[in-house]
């Protein structure tokens, strides 16, 4: 047994970290344009009046708004089946509240969408990643503010009415759990609270906070609706940021503290998505940490009508958890925990475990048995080129042990239908708005101040995925 015929092979990138371009062609201000470059040791800087001291790096991105058919070309040398992008709201609409779209942001995504199907690439979009029109933060406060539901009902009717004929699969908001945490609530949230000046460090009304994810939840809900009306052979996804966790110890109140971590952080989300309400644990969530969500009848009924078709998540990592104090500590996705002794490290201390994967494509696959689709993956590395070759055997083998460990899940009977690793192309990183924190098998000459060519190179890891992808996943050599 292997992955199924069809499988979807192919790889993910998001229109803020890559288009550049930020202001071309009527695009409006977003809430990533104004998140300043900063690295491992110093946090990116936010604020919704751009000081020019800093540099600004979602505003060149790697210039994907004038490389997409090199780009696009790349990707189906490499045999891609699939390519999940993003739309930028800002694009489309870029005050949010605008009478009519955008029409040169429209064509835009028409003349991505005609050069994926020049190769038979599937498209797979993301509506909203980490990305708003700056309008909702600065007129409107944010997701808390029910109007903002409308205003994203909205664009998601443009699009689906103009893209109808040429995509299928949907994801609505990218890692929605993330706005579990504080770290969300400008880029997810739109949300910000005076006096915030670090990205890694916001202000947070935990209040407000979950009434933003409330509404995301239903807006969710509500563009399925409308998404099925338009075209009845539209597929939506979750996407959720799925941080699996262990115990440390296997002390039962550690294994108990994890338990209802998981729930919350990790499941929660996914269980209103695909199952159409908020499940047991949240009210009791709720009420511990004294947050009331708005939720009328009419949302509810809409929750329910709106279940997404299949389970899409990012995998990155694992982490530890545990009621007792222990020293030493790791970075992640989003998060970091207790370090685990049995994991080595990535060069920005993310622990790296292929077994993880399978364990949590079990544990999702058993608990809502839809198909599921791993959207994110992969390695962020130091590259160095020399005379325009990369040798990056470390991304290779990271990518392997987790293919081999799909397979073992598929194995074990998971319904997998695709993989599309993070960054198939260098990208700007979110956490630190660097471009060396490198994830692509294609190389982007430009460095964390935006100066270089712009020229794209193939890594070894390259030649090694379209092997990887013509053998269906069998010569992972
Ligand atoms: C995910 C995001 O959280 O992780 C991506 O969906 C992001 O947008 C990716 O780039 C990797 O994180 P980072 O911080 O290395 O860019």
């Amino acid at each position: 047994m292997g992955f199924c015929k069809d499988f979807l092979w192919g790889g993910a990138t998001a229109a803020n970290q890559c288009e550049g371009a930020y202001l071309e062609d009527g695009k409006g201000l977003s809430v990533s344009d104004v998140m300043s470059v900063g690295s491992h040791q110093e946090p990116r800087k936010i604020s919704l009046d751009m000081d020019d001291s800093y540099y600004f790096p979602y505003q060149k991105g790697i210039d994907f708004y004038h490389h997409y058919k090199e780009d696009i070309a790349l990707f189906a040398e490499m045999g891609f089946k699939v390519y999940r992008f993003s739309i930028a709201w800002a694009r489309i609409y870029p005050n949010a509240d605008d009478e009519k779209p955008n029409e040169a942001g429209l064509q835009f995504y028409d003349n991505v969408l005609k050069e994926l199907k020049k190769y038979g690439i599937e498209p797979l979009v993301t509506i909203s990643h980490n990305e708003m029109p700056l309008n909702i933060v600065k007129k409107y406060h944010g997701w808390p503010n029910k109007k903002v539901i409308d205003l994203y009902v909205k664009y998601c009717e443009t699009i689906f009415t103009r893209y109808q004929n040429d995509v299928t699969y949907w994801l609505p908001f990218n890692e929605v759990n993330n706005l579990m945490l504080p770290l969300s609530n400008l880029i997810q949230g739109g949300i910000y609270i005076e006096g915030s000046t670090d990205f890694n460090n916001q202000k947070d009304d935990p209040n407000l906070r979950m009434n933003a994810l409330n509404n995301v939840l239903i807006a969710s809900a509500k563009a399925v609706k409308v998404g099925r009306k338009i075209n009845p052979k539209f597929r939506f996804g979750t996407m959720i940021c799925h941080i699996t966790r262990y115990p440390r110890t296997c002390n039962p109140d550690d294994v108990f503290y994890v338990h209802q971590n998981d729930l919350v952080h990790n499941c929660m989300c996914s269980d209103v998505m695909l199952r159409g309400e908020y499940p047991y644990y949240a009210w009791n969530y709720f009420e511990r940490n004294h947050i009331q969500i708005a939720l009328n009848e009419e949302e509810r009924q809409a929750l329910k009508e709106g279940i997404c078709d299949f389970y899409s998540f990012s995998y990155y990592q694992s982490i530890c958890e545990s009621t007792q104090n222990f020293d030493e500590t790791t970075s992640g996705n989003i998060m970091g925990g207790v370090k685990n002794p049995y994991l080595k490290l990535t060069d920005w201390d993310w622990p790296i475990d292929p077994v993880g994967l399978r364990y949590t494509l079990n544990k999702v696959y058993d608990r809502y048995h839809v198909p599921i689709f791993i959207t994110e993956n992969g390695l962020g590395a130091l590259d160095t080129p020399v005379n325009k070759e990369i040798h990056d055997p470390y991304r290779i083998d990271y990518i392997r042990e987790h293919i081999k460990e799909m397979k073992k899940a598929v194995e074990d009977g998971v319904n997998l239908i695709g993989y599309t690793p993070w960054g198939c192309i260098d990208l700007v990183s979110v956490s630190t708005g660097e471009m060396k924190k490198r994830y692509g098998f294609i190389y982007v000459d430009v460095d964390d101040e935006g100066n270089g060519t712009f020229e794209r190179y193939k890594k070894d890891s390259f030649y090694w995925y379209q092997k990887v992808i013509a053998s269906n996943g069998e010569d992972l050599d």
